[in-house]
């Protein structure tokens, strides 16, 4: 990869040392000037002018997210967010009293808390995958687990907000579609992070986020659904862009993806979400994540000789979510101290409100999160170790 170049297109890394892409990550100049544009363009034609001046831009814009997780344009909607994405899935499937949902220890909480609601309201039963060896999904588990008809959907993230493993999903997909179960991927840490692909993977229904490691911008998401499942879940919500009135008793809800969608959205979100896919396709995934990976292990090896440092990161392979605690130092701590170093380092804290299950099961209230993504560097990585060797 051509790293200089990276940079380059990175402005602010002149200023500060960006540790939090799995919070939000750094958007490059192709996204801000995308978003700049269509911003300036509103302002001087008016927002619906502006947008039906570029409405070729604003439909590449599926395109763009359909090749890179390999899906077709008519089986994406673009949302506000990951979460929202999710939910106009989750909570179209037709489930039943007694239905059960299988999910990971690593569950987000967002994600989860929806399957509470749904135990209440209707009666379905969360069950909690068990971990192999590694920390991730145990496949044999999931198989038994499946033995059980009344399984209607697994559903989990690839990656967690906390870090630890890349689950096995192409290996979990394999599972639920030989039993003939709904796979729903929460794909909000991976897309942009690792090659994604739905074919490969065979999940029906998958979510993500724009600001994370695709590097575009707050406020976009987008959710996949397979073609073929498409036409057979009604979105819980419906508006007149999602659906058509017939007479004054009937509508027809559109045949694509975009049924989960709403009228009104932000445009240069929009297209600036294009512009960081298309970013992501021109770097290349495979080596973005190749380098993401280099960065995460060199960051790991440097934590680990720190006395008082452990790693806190499960999984037989890893992403560029990198986890530990500090035995003389809380989370926030490590946190604010690097933020006030001469150059600014931006961490993040995660705390067991995100990932309930797992950070239970390991006993941890929170950990420092320090997310790396292909335009950082090892040197910014000494920097931060320096740092926190000089912490008092
Ligand atoms: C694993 C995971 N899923 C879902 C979300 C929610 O994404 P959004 O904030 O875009 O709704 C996050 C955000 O941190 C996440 O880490």
């Amino acid at each position: 990869m051509n790293i200089e170049q990276l940079r380059a297109d990175t402005p602010a890394v002149a200023q500060l040392i960006h540790f939090n892409n799995a919070g939000a990550a750094l958007m490059p100049t192709p996204v801000i000037e995308t978003m700049t544009r269509h911003i300036q363009l509103e302002a001087s034609l008016g927002g619906y002018e502006a947008a039906a001046a570029r409405s070729t831009e604003v439909d590449n814009v599926y395109g763009a997210i359909a090749r890179l997780i390999n899906a077709q344009p008519d089986e994406i909607a673009v949302i506000e967010n990951a979460t929202r994405a999710w939910d106009m899935a989750f909570y179209s499937l037709p489930l039943q009293p007694g239905d059960v949902v299988l999910t990971s220890t690593t569950e987000y909480a967002g994600n989860y808390i929806p399957y509470l609601q749904l135990k209440q309201q209707r009666g379905i039963e969360i069950r909690v995958i068990a971990n192999d060896e590694h920390g991730q999904v145990s496949l044999s588990a999931l198989k038994e687990m499946l033995d059980d008809d009344r399984v209607a959907l697994i559903s989990l993230p690839v990656i967690a907000t906390n870090g630890g493993p890349v689950q096995p999903i192409e290996q979990i997909g394999a599972l639920a579609r030989a039993a003939g179960v709904l796979f729903l991927l929460d794909a909000c840490q991976g897309v942009g992070q690792m090659p994604i692909d739905v074919q490969k993977i065979g999940c029906h229904m998958l979510a993500a986020t724009s600001r994370k490691y695709l590097r575009g911008p707050r406020g976009a998401g987008f959710l996949y659904v397979e073609r073929a499942l498409c036409q057979s879940l009604e979105p819980a919500f419906l508006d007149l862009h999602a659906a058509s009135l017939q007479t004054a008793d009937t509508f027809n809800i559109r045949p694509d993806a975009r049924r989960f969608e709403n009228w009104e959205c932000n445009v240069a979100a929009k297209l600036g979400l294009g512009a960081a896919v298309e970013y992501a396709l021109a770097q290349g995934i495979e080596p973005i994540w190749l380098r993401i990976q280099h960065l995460a292990q060199y960051l790991r090896q440097r934590l680990a000789d720190i006395p008082g440092v452990t790693l806190r990161d499960l999984g037989a392979v890893k992403s560029g979510i990198v986890t530990f605690t500090h035995r003389d130092s809380s989370a926030l701590q490590v946190q604010q101290w690097l933020a006030a170093q001469g150059k600014r380092i931006n961490v993040s804290t995660s705390t067991f409100r995100s990932t309930l299950l797992d950070m239970q099961h390991r006993d941890l209230l929170a950990v420092s999160r320090a997310s790396l993504h292909a335009y950082n560097t090892e040197a910014e990585i000494d920097v931060m170790i320096a740092a926190l060797r000089q912490r008092p």
